[in-house]
């Protein structure tokens, strides 16, 4: 399956680009950076390194939006670090970032390839994603899927009380996203709160004896700082490999195809991911909104991939 990722690194995207890379049944056609976590030098910085690391300096990185459409760039050094991917010591990457907008490699590349045989896994804001479709309309039918990390309903928010990171950066972007008509897989917070890197979830990471493993121990661990004492949890939650294992094992995961609204005019729940759970509304299913997920079943399968990545 050829996918593009959309992604603000951030450690957790970090690890979802490890894993699709280290999975046989997935080609990755480029990396596309966005600003999210921090801004766009650093995400555009922080996906090439990530290649380096997995030894995939082949991967095309391309730079994107370095604001969202209406609004002010908010960030997440709180969470993440200054750099975006603070924790381990990596080098500087050495591979170029390629010339073209990633707004156009994602246009160009659906247009290239054949209908219906390109995934899109946004996880950063959808400011990129929304943009490609603004310009170019005629590519929503020929997008195969998009998976996408975002939003969250019962759970709530954790960048405002009502509002996921992703989806409050940009909502303009994301109810642009939400509203084309693709089909979409959501991976919340209802889901990714249950994918928590434990002590000894961390330790399988580390005792794979490789720098992919060490790398993604250190930056989990990195997470770790803040999440433990945002939430309370016995491990930091692991947010956007949900979407690369939903793709790899959809059956770890459970969810619903539900209605999904995304709030872009109130200011006490801007971003909000209106997901109509129990019907109660007559508007048509536009996602498959995952609830749950089997965390055993995600780690085994993430360090299990991990491993395979070059020693
Ligand atoms: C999302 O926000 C970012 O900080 C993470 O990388 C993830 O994509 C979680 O809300
Ligand atoms: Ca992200």
């Amino acid at each position: 399956m050829k996918i593009v990722i959309d992604t603000d690194p951030g450690q957790d995207d970090a690890v979802a680009i490890l894993l699709a890379l280290a999975s046989p049944e997935i080609e990755v056609l480029g990396l596309t950076a966005v600003a999210g976590n921090v801004p766009l030098e650093l995400t555009a910085r922080n996906a090439r390194i990530v290649c380096e690391l997995a030894n995939r300096r082949d991967i095309p990185v391309f730079a994107g939006a370095s604001r969202p459409l209406l609004r002010p760039l908010v960030t997440a050094e709180h969470v993440h670090g200054r750099t975006g991917l603070d924790g381990p010591d990596l080098p500087d990457p050495t591979m170029a970032l390629q010339d073209a907008h990633a707004v156009d490699f994602l246009i160009d590349t659906l247009r290239r390839e054949p209908a219906g045989t390109v995934t899109l896994v946004p996880i950063g804001p959808l400011t990129n994603i929304a943009l490609a479709l603004r310009l170019a309309p005629d590519i929503a039918p020929r997008i195969a899927r998009i998976v996408l990390m975002g939003g969250a309903y019962f759970e709530v928010g954790n960048i405002t009380p009502t509002a996921e990171f992703n989806i409050y950066v940009d909502p303009e972007a994301a109810a642009a996203v939400f509203g084309a008509g693709v089909p979409l897989t959501v991976l919340p917070l209802d889901a990714t709160h249950k994918a928590l890197v434990t002590r000894p979830r961390a330790e399988a990471f580390a005792a794979l004896g490789t720098p992919v493993g060490r790398a993604v121990a250190q930056m989990t661990s990195f997470s770790e700082r803040f999440d433990l004492a945002k939430y309370g949890s016995d491990g930091a939650p692991l947010h956007d490999p949900c979407t690369v294992a939903w793709l790899l094992a959809p059956e770890l995961f459970s969810g619903r195809e539900v209605n999904v609204a995304v709030e872009t005019a109130s200011p006490l729940t801007l971003g909000m991911t209106v997901a109509d759970w129990w019907g109660v509304t007559d508007r048509a299913p536009n996602a498959l909104f995952i609830g749950d997920l089997d965390a055993d079943g995600f780690f085994s399968l993430l360090t299990e991939r991990l491993g395979r990545l070059p020693a």
